[in-house]
């Protein structure tokens, strides 16, 4: 049977569905809320949660065809790729998931039923591993399925047993693998010769039981849960009959169309792999809101698009190239993924800056690193180089790893770290990976919202903790924390700040300081100002008026972004936003400052929706149907299936959790504070609405009026009497500097006249003053051009310091050499001079001495001239 990718991807899908698995659309390559993962890196993650228990969902059983990353962070694959036929950055991992439904048997019998009678794969072809302790495993496919015995192996931890990452979900597995035939060498897993290209990985069944804690023990996890992965990309090599990944349909498409660009017709050579590999990760990574720069995600983004350009490079391309491949995958991969054909032009510019940007050094670094091999003894190049290239030529270290071992060579990785330490440490203050998935506080409470109406409530303490522990009683005058059924607190989410207020019960009241999700629970934190029990009755009012002023913030929020992406373009998505009582604050991707004129047009546009005083609706729907209307959604947020769509008018139309205003012009005014670069790409707006930009604009009405005060004229008309200041102030400058240099000059030739003559020999010797020092340089080529033939020293004291110059005219140097002069002088008020046998300079400190060091000067120009 011969089937396309596409074909492969839907018909797994399809069979799922038909055994009761719920079709789940990709997540992004970045994981919602998850501080422990760099990037999703396996079809489980985007349901790590549900498989701790942590959350739950409408259904057991979940299918999905979910793009992945391996490249920084656990499961790298980066240096492999181009090297072996299977590696990958990205790829796509076909899955079935059960959470507490089925376990083994199903998963084995459901694996094999598909690649058997779906796929229709010869029996004979696929071998299979278990974990070595799993008799369980072992017996289904020996007795059950009625695998030879012959074809399974019992295989350690390294290869079957799988976890995500350091902490967090983790079983025993077992693999799947087909066997492409006697014609390539290789033997079975467990064998001498497994790592040979014949028998091949297909197909993991992981049977997930346990979550592993920080210390290394596995905690059993609520109920045995399956989760499964194949690689769409090896799937469709068995089924198009050819060995490596990169020659099934997908990747040809791609390598040809790269050496089209690239304009190479060497169709077999790896670098073109290479970047058909890597234009797919890139795409990906930006499509899902990541840019290039100098840390975490974007540091690998950046290392993978530099990688691709270097191998470009080395098949010749001129000029850029990468960018223009983005058309091709769109081709290919946007029927499956939208995402990526809406994103092509932001993907497009973000790839061509990238490589202007590195093409630039490129050259430079390959020649250093060049120069460096010819001269190189032994097989290792020193790690400053590898820190230099990276440093100044932006070289990542696997980069340059990877032209090393094109010629046989490694790289000093431990003296390329010691260079970069002050880097990395802080690169890694900056990024919070590495945090421990289970350090967090647990709850398995669900708590009500009911602030999207109220701000008071009836309610019930349901859990409590202190100090990170769980209690069921809260001593008067302690804090902790409370989660009520039912709250109208909003916790702090989707960059809205949590509620604060109090929460009357037993003649006391706990105030609330700050409002957080635990899981799904409404936590509030704070003090207690009496003793509270759990199934204690409270009474929990919001403080209104700070959440009325944090309302008219939230809806600007979105209001301004769909003015950015009105006046700026749809490239503007946003990269983070930050809604509190005071201010708002909005991060968005864009390339350039926003002009002062667009700035102008935003507040203008904003302030319009708000006179126009939309009422702002709010609906729940399903998130396909959302997004059918155009909600504007985040790239890199867990959103729920059912969704809640927040629309003002026919303006503004987003996915929303916050709280909002009832009218648009419930929020006064909005003024922009301020607008700034945060990152490259990135810039952030802060505004101000109601009595907040009431207040902002008053005083700035304020200083402008100050302004004008002091410019004798009114506030329409300050930059036109500023602008007539600046003029003038420039007319008196140049003025000055004129008169100054005539001074000089009527000096100077004072000066001419009042030459010694020692030896025959003009020498003038002065203690000059209303000069600045730096004009003395201009002074003496005046005199030894006046004087023609002669030496010239000049002292100068201001403003705690001395300047000391000396001159001699180019015919005397064989004879006096300034620097001899101005050094005896400058050692008299404790200083060092020097420069060229024609002119020599020194400062010094010793000002009451500066008419002594002049007398040396002159006994020293006499004792030379004898
Ligand atoms: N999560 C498993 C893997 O990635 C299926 O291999």
């Amino acid at each position: 049977m011969h089937m396309t990718s596409a074909e492969i991807r839907e018909a797994f899908l399809a069979f799922f569905a038909t055994k009761g698995h719920h079709r789940v659309p990709s997540a992004s390559l970045i994981p919602g809320n998850d501080p422990t993962l760099l990037f999703t890196n396996a079809g489980m993650v985007p349901f790590k949660d549900v498989f701790l228990g942590d959350e739950h969902r409408d259904y057991t059983r979940a299918t999905s065809s979910q793009r992945c990353l391996r490249a920084g962070g656990k499961h790298n694959d980066l240096e492999n790729v181009g090297y072996t036929a299977r590696h990958h950055t990205f790829f796509e991992m076909l899955g079935n998931f059960s959470f507490g439904d089925y376990f083994k048997r199903e998963a084995i019998q459901y694996a094999w039923q598909f690649l058997t009678e779906e796929l229709k794969l010869p029996k004979e072809k696929l071998w299979v591993t278990v974990f070595t302790e799993d008799d369980e495993a072992y017996d289904i496919w020996a007795k059950e399925i009625g695998v030879p015995t012959d074809r399974i192996s019992r295989i350690g931890a390294k290869d079957n047993f799988w976890a995500m990452g350091d902490t967090g979900p983790c079983g025993p597995c077992s693999e799947i693998f087909y066997d492409h035939g006697e014609d390539v060498w290789g033997g079975p897993p467990g064998t001498p010769e497994e790592d040979g290209d014949r028998y091949i990985e297909i197909w993991n069944l992981v049977f997930m039981q346990y979550n592993r804690q920080v210390d290394g023990t596995l905690l059993p996890l609520p109920k045995p849960s399956v989760d499964t992965g194949m690689g769409l990309e090896r799937i469709a090599a068995v089924l198009q009959h050819v060995h490596s990944n990169y020659e099934i349909d997908l990747f040809q498409a791609l390598i040809g169309d790269a050496a089209k660009i690239i304009g190479t017709d060497d169709l077999n050579n790896k670098s073109l792999r290479v970047i058909a590999d890597h234009i797919r990760s890139c795409s990906f990574l930006i499509a899902d809101g990541v840019q290039p720069s100098n840390e975490g995600r974007g540091y690998v983004l950046r290392r993978i698009i530099r990688r691709a350009v270097r191998h470009g490079s080395m098949l010749g391309a001129k000029g850029t190239f990468f960018y223009k491949l983005v058309a091709s995958l769109v081709a290919q991969m946007g029927e499956a993924y939208p995402e990526l054909r809406e994103k092509q032009k932001v993907i497009e510019q973000a790839l061509q800056r990238e490589e202007e940007q590195f093409g630039k050094t490129l050259e430079r670094g390959l020649n250093i690193l060049n120069e460096a091999l010819e001269s190189l003894e032994g097989t290792v190049l020193p790690g400053e180089l590898v820190f230099k290239l990276y440093d100044t030529y932006g070289f990542p270290m696997d980069l340059t790893a990877d032209m090393a071992r094109e010629k046989g060579l490694t790289i000093d990785e431990d003296g390329f770290n010691e260079a970069m330490e002050a880097q990395r440490q802080r690169a890694q203050q900056a990024s919070n990976f590495g945090v421990d998935y289970n350090q967090r506080l647990k709850s398995t409470q669900k708590s009500e919202f009911s602030g999207y109406t109220e701000t008071v409530d009836e309610s019930e303490i349901v859990e409590m903790f202190i100090d990170g522990e769980s209690v069921n009683e809260l001593a008067a005058g302690s804090k902790g924390i409370i989660v009520l059924s039912r709250t109208p607190f909003y916790a702090e989410s989707g960059g809205q700040i949590g509620d604060t207020g109090k929460l009357v019960a037993n003649g006391g009241e706990f105030t609330v300081e700050d409002t957080q999700y635990i899981g799904k629970a409404i936590a509030h934190h704070g003090q207690a100002s009496m003793a509270l029990k759990i199934g204690d009755k409270v009474t929990a009012h919001v403080d209104a008026e700070r959440r009325q002023a944090v309302k008219r913030n939230h809806s600007a929020t979105h209001l301004l972004h769909a003015a950015l992406r009105n006046l700026l373009g749809e490239h503007v998505t946003q990269k983070g936003s930050l809604v509190t009582a005071e201010r708002l604050r909005f991060d968005f991707s864009h390339f350039e400052a926003v002009s002062p004129q667009q700035l102008d047009a935003i507040e203008r546009q904003v302030n319009e929706e708000i006179f126009k005083n939309h009422t702002v609706k709010a609906a729940v729907m399903p998130i396909e149907q959302a997004k059918q209307q155009g909600a504007m959604a985040l790239f890199g947020e867990k959103y729920d299936d059912d969704v809640r769509v927040l629309t003002m008018g026919d303006f503004s139309m987003e996915l929303c959790g916050g709280t909002h205003v009832t009218q648009t012009g419930d929020i006064g005014m909005f003024r922009i504070a301020s607008e700034a670069g945060i990152a490259s790409g990135v810039r952030r707006i802060e505004a101000v609405t109601g009595a907040g930009a009431v207040q902002f604009t008053l005083q700035q009405q304020h200083q402008l009026r100050q302004a004008a005060g002091m410019l004798k004229t009114d506030v329409m008309h300050v930059s036109e009497r500023l602008h007539q200041h600046i003029d003038r102030s420039r007319q008196l400058e140049r003025t000055i500097d004129e008169l100054n240099q005539k001074m000089a000059s009527q000096a100077g030739s004072d000066l001419v006249d009042s030459a010694l003559d020692i030896n025959g020999v003009k020498v003038v010797l002065a203690e000059v003053s209303n000069v600045e020092s730096k004009a003395l340089r201009g002074m003496v080529d005046d005199l030894k051009n006046q004087l023609q033939s002669g030496v010239v020293v000049l002292g100068l004291a201001g403003e705690g310091k001395v300047s000391l110059i000396v001159g001699v005219t180019k015919d005397l140097t064989d004879r006096i050499k300034a620097g001899e002069v101005v050094n005896v002088a400058a050692a008299e008020v404790g200083g060092k001079g020097g420069g060229r046998p024609d002119l020599a300079q020194a400062g010094g400190t010793n000002i009451e001495n500066l008419s002594r060091a002049l007398v040396v000067a002159k006994e020293k120009i006499e004792a030379l001239l004898r």
